[in-house]
């Protein structure tokens, strides 16, 4: 198998072929209009329609064609991990993020098991080692804080793989792993055979809240409903209140094949900065799996180069699996990370009748899992014990470091307006590059496709103006402020833009060395990226 190393590919799309669905093309009326066909959103759309909900789920692409597709699918514990959410929230709050981890993953195995979805879901335990500087103090901390939280955890003398670390670990029992493409598509069936209806290439630009109702606007029809569920990774239908709340990463994914049976099938994950997680999956024949590294984060739209991260993830992988063959997929996605490391669930603050799923903080499946179930409960009038926890209006006072720094980075992004850039011209583009070009005032995002036309567009990010930068392997435009994404030719890939980038003349300019502002990473636990936390 022969890796193509120009561009992105997640096992998961390669390996499934989800439905295609029409576009809207009229006004439609639902109970409840779910935007976002990944699983947060077609998990709500399916809990809703159990319930006997009529539901119109709309989809700017295809389904999973956003960050669920890009995943690594752990469905395991919380990435910020809880020995900070017990010092940040409190016992009896990590007594519930606990408990809404536990109630994710059995729904997923619940619904794999009632809708008959062969998603690959198995258990299996996960484990966490440290590369702090005390390894021991840092595992018995957060042993000591998972198990007042209710989570069955074990302290072992070695892990699983001794090649990764021949060190102590935690290990937590009973996570989960799946295919997530399958059992998105597996969702998808399932909502249809209960008269949900599912629309996609059809791209929500607003919702309108109105006594009693929202209408949902596209270009090709609206949707009248009760309700909306804004389940597009992060909310587009909110210009600031959430955004300067997270901060959005892009995280490197490299798949390389291994003998079947060599490696013990489980999750693991590191504390590293930034860190890596490890998982297997099924392999391309009947004698071999996929061995699944992640890591490598930085902030979206802010690496110089990001092969590099391509290549350090490479090289963790040769030598922590020294035994691993040749890598078969390599991708990225996306992660929200929210201040204080758990997602934002439930009500849009503001509304009464929208609600949203965001900041995932690495754990996006379990997340958006939660999220469904907390808006489904919320939207047919039941109480939820998690509201408070997940809200999305939530001020966590204890990261206001952390919240002053990451606007601080936000802040100095705006700095490239006045960075001038390389002497080079856009006629030094070769086929399948894109560059930052200035042109007098103006910063232009010039693309030059396989048949040598140039495609000029403002280097201005529809959202809030920073300036985006060309990601190569990717083939896309990436905004370093809130995690926009276009693609080469200017369209949305990814929110909380709605509009691509302004067409743009091409005229007189050279081709400009984007100056970047500072790399963050991403830890797996703690939610602050680098610094100490008050
Ligand atoms: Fe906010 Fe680009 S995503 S300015």
């Amino acid at each position: 198998m022969e890796i193509d190393l120009l561009h992105s590919h997640s096992v998961w799309c390669a390996t499934a072929e989800p439905p295609v669905y029409p576009s809207l093309g009229a006004d439609v009326k639902a109970d409840v209009c779910v935007i976002g066909a990944g699983i947060a959103g077609l998990t709500s759309a399916y809990l809703l329609a159990r319930q006997g909900m009529s539901v119109a789920l709309i989809e700017a692409l295809d389904i999973g064609s956003g960050e669920t597709g890009r995943s690594s699918a752990h469905i395991a514990v919380p990435d910020v991990g809880y020995a900070h959410i017990e010092a940040t929230h409190g016992r009896e709050s990590a007594r519930l993020v606990a408990e809404s981890f536990s109630a994710a993953i059995d729904l997923i195995e619940t619904i794999g098991q009632a809708e008959h979805i062969e998603c690959e879901f198995r258990r299996v335990d996960g484990y966490l080692f440290s590369c702090s500087d005390d390894p021991h103090a840092v595992l018995q901390k957060e042993l000591e804080s998972a198990t007042r939280a209710g989570v069955e955890v074990l302290l072992q003398a070695r892990a699983p793989i001794r090649t990764i670390t021949d060190s102590a670990c935690l290990r937590f029992v009973r996570q989960g792993r799946f295919h997530p493409m399958k059992y998105l598509i597996g969702l998808a069936n399932a909502i249809t055979r209960r008269g949900g209806a599912i629309y996609c290439a059809t791209r929500a630009f607003d919702v309108e809240e109105r006594a009693g109702g929202v209408t949902v606007k596209t270009a090709d029809g609206s949707v009248s409903a009760t309700a909306a569920v804004v389940a597009t990774n992060t909310p587009f239908n909110d210009r600031i209140a959430v955004h300067v709340k997270q901060s959005a990463y892009q995280t490197y994914i490299v798949a390389a094949l291994v003998d079947r049976g060599s490696l013990p099938d489980v999750l693991i994950w590191d504390d590293d900065d930034p860190y890596h997680y490890v998982r297997l999956a099924r392999g391309p024949d009947t004698t071999h799996d996929l061995l699944i590294v992640g890591g490598a984060d930085h902030k979206t739209g802010q690496a110089s180069n990001p092969q590099q991260h391509y290549r350090e993830l490479e090289a963790w992988l040769r030598t922590h699996v020294p035994t691993a063959g040749a890598l078969a997929y390599r991708w990225s996605g996306q992660v929200m990370q929210s201040l204080d490391g758990m997602a934002y669930l439930g009500r849009n603050p503001g509304s009464r009748n929208v609600y949203v799923v965001t900041g995932d903080s690495g754990t996006g499946i379990t997340h958006a899992t939660i999220g469904a179930m907390m808006i489904c409960d919320l939207i047919m009038g039941r109480e939820t014990r998690w509201l408070d926890l997940y809200d999305p209006a939530r001020r966590p006072l204890r990261e206001v470091l952390h919240f002053i720094k990451d606007q601080s980075n936000v802040v100095s992004q705006y700095i490239d307006w006045l960075s001038q850039g390389d002497e080079q011209s856009a006629a030094a583009l070769a086929p399948g590059e894109g560059a930052v070009i200035r042109s007098g005032m103006k910063k232009l995002a010039v693309y030059r496709d396989d048949a040598g036309t140039l495609h000029c567009h403002s280097a201005k990010c529809s959202h809030l103006g920073c300036i985006v930068q060309w990601n190569a392997p990717e083939h896309s435009w990436d905004c370093p402020c809130h995690g926009s994404r276009f693609s080469a030719y200017g369209s949305v890939l990814h929110g909380p833009a709605v509009s691509g980038l302004a067409a743009a003349e091409l005229g007189e300019m050279k081709a400009g060395a984007r100056q970047s502002a500072g790399t963050q990473t991403r830890k797996r636990t703690g939610a602050d990226p680098g610094g100490p936390r008050p």
